[in-house]
């Protein structure tokens, strides 16, 4: 899909090159094989923001989980007014009560990694099979395990099969305080949570408030030494656990 040497050129390339002239070369290059998945968090609505500026549609798409915040799903509902367009919601294969009728209640606060991957990584790895090009709002600066992150990345997201996309992350470089100054001039709704101390917004069962000065995502999956969901970090080529 991207030859090593494109892949190198592009990130070069990239760097010096704004989020929205990016966006413009997915489309550009995949069409309605590049679509935005996002959590309705900060780098997600700059994206839609700019893409919306420069004249572009993507497809948008969000994991529900089921166990999204109500505020989160009033802010998809405002976000479709806002930018008129409509954001595909994924749902998993098993609603909550039907997982908790399998796998016992509140099966986050046991085995975290089996939930996420049942509600997130596995309606994701489905809705790859259809895309070319997964755009994310991924930042380096949101903890130790994105520092690395790329512009553009091959992400293999079944090692089986050996499916691939290009993963493309626009906002790799910016700051968080760039993103809410961006957020806040161009008067984009936002996460009401994020004004009660919520940084970074996941399902309910599994997010926190944090104190400032906190990780940015201290206030995911707290009480465990998980630190990501598995979207961005493993695809199972075998899951050795009946969902
Ligand atoms: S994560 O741990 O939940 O994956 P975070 O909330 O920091 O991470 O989001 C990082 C990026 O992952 C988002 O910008 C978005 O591209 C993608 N992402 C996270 N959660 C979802 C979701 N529920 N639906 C779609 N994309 C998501």
């Amino acid at each position: 899909m991207l030859a090593a040497a494109e892949h190198k050129s592009l990130n070069a390339r990239f760097t010096t090159q704004p989020a929205g002239e990016i966006l413009r070369w997915a489309s550009d290059r995949f069409g309605p094989r590049a679509a935005i998945g996002t959590s309705f968090q900060g780098a997600g609505l700059v994206m839609l923001h700019l893409a919306k500026q420069s004249g572009l549609s993507f497809p948008v798409f969000t994991l529900d989980t089921g166990l999204l915040f109500p505020e989160t799903l009033e802010l998809k509902r405002r976000l479709e007014d806002f930018f008129g367009l409509a954001i595909e919601g994924l749902a998993p294969d098993l609603t909550v009560e039907q997982q908790a009728h399998i796998h016992g209640p509140e099966l986050w606060a046991r085995q975290p990694d089996l939930c996420c991957t049942a509600r997130k990584v596995l309606p994701l790895r489905d809705k790859l099979l259809d895309l070319d090009c997964w755009i994310t709002g991924l930042r380096r600066e949101q903890s130790d395990t994105r520092s690395g992150t790329g512009i553009v990345e091959v992400y293999v997201f079944d090692e089986a099969s050996g499916r691939e996309v290009v993963k493309l992350n626009p906002m790799a470089a910016w700051s968080r305080d760039a993103v809410w100054q961006y957020i806040k001039d161009h008067r984009i709704p936002y996460n009401p949570l994020h004004d009660r101390g919520y940084r970074s917004i996941g399902c309910w069962p599994c997010t926190r408030p944090i104190a400032e000065g906190d990780n940015e995502r201290a206030g995911r999956w707290t009480g465990f030494q998980k630190v990501e969901c598995g979207i961005h970090t493993f695809m199972p080529k075998k899951l050795d656990f009946q969902i």
